[in-house]
């Protein structure tokens, strides 16, 4: 009889360690879900369609496409504002250096290089506002560059 106790016991463990990790992998914030890249001529951003107005549009019910770029020192829009419980895209590229984009605290991170275009999907879930960073060294104001990702 005791064995049977002790098995259940490890069983229900177990199930509850399943838990804890389902739940820490999904849990309240943004996650990064897909990630791709194409390219754009760095030196006409301003006639891109999609770079000349950093914006973020509706694309669906619950979809959106967010168009970023990094520059010495900042990223273009700030804020990114994007709804709760949907999927967006990030298309982020740089109009001078090297620079990094990413969402602090979250699985979000891309490049943003100059004549590329980096592409990541994102789930939003709770209202949240988040600091967006650069993780590369980009000149002398790399420190201080920061955007900011609202989830409302
Ligand atoms: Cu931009 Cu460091």
């Amino acid at each position: 009889a005791y064995e049977k106790l002790w098995l259940a016991l490890s069983i229900v463990l177990i199930l509850a360690l399943i838990g804890t990790v389902t739940y820490g992998a999904v849990g309240p914030g943004v996650a990064m879900v897909a990630d791709s890249q194409s390219t754009v001529d760095p030196g006409a951003l301003d006639e891109d369609d999609r770079f000349s107005e950093p914006r973020v549009e509706q694309v669906g019910e619950n979809e959106y496409e967010a168009y970023v770029v990094a520059y010495q020192f900042g990223f273009e829009p700030t804020p990114i504002v994007v709804p709760a419980n949907s999927t967006v895209t990030l298309h982020v590229t740089s109009r001078d250096v090297i620079h990094g984009f990413e969402v602090a605290g979250t699985s979000a991170n891309a490049m943003a290089v100059p004549g590329e275009v980096s592409e990541i999907t994102v789930e939003t879930d709770e209202p949240t506002e988040y600091g967006i960073v650069c993780n590369e060294y980009c000149g002398a104001g790399h420190h201080v560059m920061e955007g900011k990702l609202n989830v409302v």
